[in-house]
């Protein structure tokens, strides 16, 4: 099975603070079940602008149990904003999420 992503690009939903956007869930993510993920569920999220141009991304994968990867880079500014391991401001806010870290799955 393949990525799965959403059709189109779509403002910020649930407070997200990273815009207008496009999700793609690879096939462990888009296949789980249940509100804890498997080893190896991955996000990718397209970042746009106000005029729906891709400026950013952003990546979770779940490395281990309590073991998330979170990396961030804005290619529009050169800046790296978040590269590691439960790192940065990312799990403090998706730890809000109803399933582990994740709020959308694309199925
Ligand atoms: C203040 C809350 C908040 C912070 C901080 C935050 N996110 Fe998110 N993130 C969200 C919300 C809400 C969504 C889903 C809504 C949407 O896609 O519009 C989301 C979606 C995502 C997705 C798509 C998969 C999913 O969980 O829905 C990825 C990947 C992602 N964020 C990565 C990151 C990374 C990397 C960081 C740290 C640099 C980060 N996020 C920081 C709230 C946050």
């Amino acid at each position: 099975m393949r990525w799965q992503c959403e059709p189109f690009v779509r403002d910020a939903i649930l407070g997200s603070p990273h815009g207008a956007a496009r999700v793609c869930s690879n096939a462990v993510l888009s296949t789980s079940q249940g509100d804890v993920l498997p080893i190896g569920a991955v996000s990718v999220k397209e970042i746009y602008d106000a005029e729906h141009r891709l400026r950013a991304h952003a990546v979770s994968r779940k490395m281990g149990e309590g073991d998330w990867y979170w990396y961030e880079y804005a290619f529009v500014t050169g800046r790296l904003h978040v590269d590691g391991h439960n790192t940065g401001s990312c799990p403090d806010c998706h730890g809000a999420a109803s399933i582990e870290q994740t709020f959308v799955i694309v199925r």
